[in-house]
């Protein structure tokens, strides 16, 4: 109501104001109003994305570049294409992005133009979706992408997602998110959500899910990653799953309920 009000305040006041001195003091109560009734929707500082929303050409990811799929994954691509029908084939555009990303290393333009040729869609809608969904590395990244997951859930189980990304970072030597490290073996990221809460805190690295983290068996992750990849033998790098000794989900102070055996029908309906 009270913004409804402003501009009639506002043009009352204009016209008076001409006509008396003593009317000016209309004009201020006016804009009063108006200053009352006009406020940001939000005070605190947006906060903005690690990956940059636009393409900028570079040497190793410009239209310029030819992208090719492999023979194996063209076959895998005739598979996906049979799920959908062949008037609605751009459905399939997530997989083959997901499929060139892994063929390429990362979804680039080439590839991203390329998944377009081969669904019949312009340019542009794929661009769209690969610029949408963050599981999609529109810059090349390390051996291992490192996403650790800070949203409230991971922020508050266990040590908190905090601790953990300061670990990372001193242990990697990175500072913001999407820094590769010097030897580019580790990218670092900062993520939303990874549907793994029950285990919080959590880090994705390439596939595989590691919960239940500490700041030092997250570095002892890390040092594992490296050692793996410099002696070529990768037996000493954990198994994906909780870092706690856990079985997956599980209570991790053993079974507090439904400990005895479960019953039967035969004991709520002697009748079936
Ligand atoms: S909040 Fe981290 S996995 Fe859900």
């Amino acid at each position: 109501m009270a913004s409804k009000l402003s501009p009639l305040l506002l043009r009352t006041a204009a016209r008076t104001a001409s006509s008396s001195a003593s009317t000016s003091s209309v004009c201020r109560a006016a804009q009063r109003v108006v200053a009352a009734t006009t406020r940001a929707f939000s005070a605190s500082a947006s906060r903005r994305s690690d990956t940059l929303m636009v393409h900028r050409n570079t040497p190793d990811n410009n239209p310029t570049l030819p992208f090719k799929f492999t023979e194996t994954n063209e076959k895998i691509i005739a598979e996906i294409l049979k799920r959908y029908p062949p008037q609605y084939k751009k459905a399939a555009v997530m997989p083959l992005l997901d499929l060139g990303q892994r063929q390429h290393g990362f979804t680039s333009i080439s590839v991203m133009n390329e998944v377009a040729r081969i669904l019949e869609m312009p340019p542009m809608r794929v661009y769209e979706v690969a610029s949408f969904y963050t599981m999609y590395n529109r810059n090349p990244v390390g051996k291992f992408h490192v996403q650790v997951c800070t949203t409230t859930p991971c922020q508050l189980g266990g040590c908190g997602s905090d601790k953990i990304v300061e670990a990372v970072k001193e242990h990697l030597g990175v500072h913001h998110g999407g820094e590769t490290t010097a030897d580019g073996l580790f990218t670092f990221l900062e993520v939303e959500c990874l549907g793994a809460c029950v285990n919080a805190p959590m880090v994705q690295i390439n596939d595989d899910y590691y919960e239940d983290l500490t700041p030092e068996s997250v570095k002892q992750l890390l040092t594992a990653l490296k050692e793996g990849v410099q002696t070529g033998d990768s037996s000493k790098v954990p198994k994906p799953g909780p870092m706690s000794g856990r079985d997956t989900c599980e209570n991790s102070a053993g079974l507090t309920n439904l400990t005895s055996e479960p019953w039967g029908v035969e004991t709520t309906r002697q009748d079936l």
